[in-house]
């Protein structure tokens, strides 16, 4: 059968019938919120290239939370960022640090709200890698104890999930052994499993750390023309006890979505970065795309390329959209 008895726009003639043979779905229960939390009090300072972002103190964080649930929200994922920093990052595991306070008092006042912290040291380096350094090297073993060690602040600060962004070799088995050892079986590691060393990570920057004071991440993140080695990363985080796959950026690697989600069981994430949000916000206040619109779009990509839940800067946003 062919036209004029075959008529696709039969099933587009209405909305009623286009919500009715959509395929994907994208609404507010698919996002998490990123936050920043900085030390000091009453601060709320905007990020720059990332209109709509802030690094919060403590209790300006808290109204924010407050906000945010009262939007729909119910899950974020906790950066640390403006704490004091070392060659060997000791402030990342330091209880008193503001992402452990944080997570103590909102665990406290929201326990619906699912709390996610990434797990790195980036943020609480002097050199501002993601693991320690020798000379030029950024050294793999080493590094795995003091992740371990931050995990488990986290989870005994009332993380529900730990997310190491690092891309150090064989973290995720250190951190679930140690986890294990320190009584928290029951919080889940989100692997940035296959994480592309990227230019779009630029504005993150400016919120939490961390650009390296010399060299790049190209000896940890990975190239951005590779597709099986995606596949190889997941597979050894998920051998290694990883109970959720993050694949990142977004945008720029939807195929790579596609493909881990078709060949794995787990969930998986992706992370629509700071600088895919800084494209449509900037493309949005120079008049050039209507960002309602564009935002929806860009998350559906994902969700149709195999996202089950993404992290997004525009998740506040998203929830004040009407339908
Ligand atoms: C830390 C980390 C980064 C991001 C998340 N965790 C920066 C990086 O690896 O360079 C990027 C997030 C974003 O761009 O929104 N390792």
């Amino acid at each position: 059968m062919n036209y004029p008895q075959v008529r696709p726009r039969r099933l587009r003639r209405s909305k009623a019938v286009r919500d009715l043979v959509r395929e994907t779905e994208i609404d507010l229960s698919h996002l998490i919120y990123p936050l920043f939390v900085v030390p000091g009090a009453g601060i709320k300072q905007p990020v720059a290239a990332m209109p709509g972002v802030f690094r919060f103190s403590g209790d300006t964080l808290l109204k924010e939370i407050a906000e945010i649930w009262e939007l729909g929200i119910r899950a974020i994922i906790l950066f640390g960022a403006g704490s004091p920093a070392d060659p060997a990052g000791t402030a990342a595991y330091d209880p008193g640090q503001p992402v452990q306070a944080a997570l103590r008092a909102v665990k406290d006042r929201y326990p619906g709200l699912l709390l996610i912290t990434d797990v790195c040291l980036c943020g609480y380096t002097t050199h501002g890698h993601c693991g320690l350094v020798e000379g030029e090297e950024i050294l793999n073993d080493p590094t795995l104890e003091i992740l371990a060690r931050t995990a488990v602040s986290h989870a005994a600060a009332g993380a529900d999930i730990v997310a190491p962004s690092d891309m150090m070799d064989g973290r995720v088995a250190a951190i679930r052994k140690a986890l294990d050892h320190a009584g928290h079986t029951n919080t889940s590691i989100l692997s940035y499993a296959v994480k592309y060393a990227s230019s779009f990570y630029g504005p993150f920057r400016d919120a939490a750390c961390c650009a390296p004071s010399f060299g790049d991440r190209r000896t940890y993140q990975m190239d951005p023309g590779n597709t099986r080695e995606a596949l190889k990363e997941a597979q050894l985080d998920l051998t290694e006890g990883a109970d959720i796959l993050m694949i990142k950026p977004a945008l720029a690697y939807l195929d790579i979505i596609r493909m881990v989600k078709e060949n794995t069981l787990n969930p998986v994430f992706a992370y629509n970065v700071s600088g895919e949000y800084a494209m449509i916000k900037a493309a949005a206040v120079a008049g050039y795309l209507n960002e309602n619109d564009a935002v929806k779009e860009t998350l559906l990509s994902m969700r149709r390329a195999g996202a089950d839940r993404i992290i997004t800067y525009h998740a506040k946003d998203f929830a004040c959209y009407a339908e």
